[in-house]
Formats: C-alpha cells, structure tokens, sequence
C-alpha cells in the first residue's frame, strides 16, 4: 500500500513510479522512501519489470528531504536513521533506472535523480545542492555522485553556494542526457525504458553493473570486470539469438535467458 507514490504498470516490461506529495514539493520524507524501497525490492525480483521509470510533478521532481522531519532529528537520530538503508536499497538496484526530471531537483531530489542511471530533464528542471543555506551539506551521495557526474568545479559552485543551475547547464556538464519539452518529459523516458526493456536483460544488468564500475574503481579492475562480464555473456541463449538473428536480418527475441 503506498500513500506517496503512483505506480503504472508494469507495461512492456516498464514500471514507472510518480512521487506524489504535492503539498510539499515531494520532499522526500521517510514514509516516501519507505515506500519506494519496498517498491525496488519488489520490482527487483518482478521479472515482468525491465526497466523503472521514475518522475515527480511538473513543478518538482522532488525538492530534497523533508526538513521538517529532519528538524525533529537529533544526533542520535541522524546516526540511526533509517533512511541511510532505503537509500542504500534504490542505488543497488540491479535493472536499469530512468530519471525523468521536471521542475525542482534539489538536495535529495537531486540525489536521488542521481541514483537513476539516465537522467532527461523537461525544459524548466532545476538541479541543486541546497543544503549549505540550511547549516547543513548533503548526505545522501550529492558530494560524491555530483562531483563524479559534473566535476569538483562545478560541485563545489553548486554545493557551497547552493545556487541551482538549469536543465541547459546539467546537459552541458554532463548531470543529464537530453532536454525534452516539460509536458514530454516522462513519455520520452518511458520510451528510453521500452527502448532498454526490449534488450538482452543479462546484457543490460551486466552493462550497467560495468560502467558503475568505471566510477567505483580503477582502469585496470573496471576493464577486468568487463571482460569478464562480456565473457560470461556467452553463455547466454540471448547472445546466441541476437547474433543469429542479425545475420538472418530479423528482430532478435530475447528470452532473458
Ligand atoms: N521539506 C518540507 N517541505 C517542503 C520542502 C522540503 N524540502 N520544500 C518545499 N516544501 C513545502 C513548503 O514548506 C510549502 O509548504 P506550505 O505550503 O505548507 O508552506 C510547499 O512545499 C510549497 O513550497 P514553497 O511555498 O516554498 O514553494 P516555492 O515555489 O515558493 O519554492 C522551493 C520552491 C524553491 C523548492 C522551496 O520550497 C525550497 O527552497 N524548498 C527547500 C529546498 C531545500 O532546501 N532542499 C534541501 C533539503 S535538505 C536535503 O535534501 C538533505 C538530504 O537529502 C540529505
């Protein structure tokens, strides 16, 4: 049962997932995040889902962590948070994760858009590190996936400033991939999900397990483990298909096996 999320699907292998608290911007309170965890450890073991699209509002996609909830929390409360664990559950989510990002992105809205692994902004996105102008910094990877996804120049403007940047600017640096007309934002990144859906699923998890690597470690490792990926794909039944039906000039049906 979910209060804050709007589930569709899933509907040619998409499940798309609309944050719903439009009363605060979608902020991102611990009842949310619940919420959303369950629906990633569900999504996770659902094979009819391939790929997860994720959006808010056309006013915000989210506009970070609930800072009334985060007011009542001491210390103690910071420390033990159970929040650190739904945010651990989204970002080792094995299928792909599509972001499509209207309106305001900011502190964990901008997180958490960056736990997606293609982000496409409407036309009236705005992306920021906000939290320097409450006393406080990000804590859910806004200085770490930011500065790896922009650089530490302009992390560093953004997170010690707070300023926000624009859709044009986050394509420019590198935060998203495409600029879409706000009122078309989730249906070109439900068409990106289909896109993906249709593929190879061993191959889409292992490609994107691969280039999470190329952040997470060196050359050397990173290349390692992609060859190994790229060898373990052929024992799939899915590359044997792909290949044979490129060359019988036909459309390859993929199993997932
Ligand atoms: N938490 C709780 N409520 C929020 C909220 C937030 N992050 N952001 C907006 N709201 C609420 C507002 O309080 C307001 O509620 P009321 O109508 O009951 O007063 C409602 O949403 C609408 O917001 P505004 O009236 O402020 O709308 P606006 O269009 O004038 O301004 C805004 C929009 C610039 C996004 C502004 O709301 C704002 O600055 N929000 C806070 C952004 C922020 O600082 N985010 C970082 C939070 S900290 C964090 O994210 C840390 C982390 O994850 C670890």
């Amino acid at each position: 049962m979910s209060n804050n999320l709007l589930l569709k699907g899933p509907e040619k292998g998409v499940l798309l997932i609309t944050l719903n608290r439009p009363e605060a911007l979608n902020a991102l309170n611990t009842a949310l995040l619940s919420e959303l965890s369950a629906v990633f450890d569900d999504a996770e073991i659902d094979s009819s889902t391939r790929a997860v699209v994720i959006t808010g509002s056309e006013k915000a996609f989210a506009a970070g962590a609930d800072i009334n909830e985060m007011a009542a929390r001491d210390l103690v409360g910071i420390l033990e948070d159970p929040r650190i664990a739904h945010w651990q559950r989204i970002s080792r989510f094995p299928k792909p994760i599509i972001a499509a990002i209207n309106g305001y992105a900011l502190g964990g809205g901008c997180e958490l858009a960056m736990h997606a692994d293609v982000l496409i902004a409407g036309e009236n996105a705005r992306f920021g590190q906000p939290e320097i102008n409450l006393g406080i910094m990000p804590g859910a990877g806004g200085t770490q996936r930011l500065t790896r996804a922009v650089g530490s120049a302009l992390a560093m403007h953004m997170a010690l400033t707070g300023e926000q940047i624009s859709a044009q600017r986050a394509l420019q640096a590198g935060l998203i991939s495409e600029i879409c007309p706000t009122e078309l934002t989730v249906e070109r990144a439900v068409q990106i999900a289909e896109t993906i859906a249709s593929k190879a699923p061993i191959a889409v998890r292992l490609t994107k397990e691969a280039i999470h690597k190329a952040n997470d470690t060196d050359l050397a490792t990173g290349l390692r483990f992609e060859r190994h990926a790229f060898t373990l794909l052929a024992g799939t039944s899915d590359r044997t298909e792909g290949l044979k039906a490129f060359q019988e000039k036909r459309k390859p049906k993929f199993t997932g096996c």
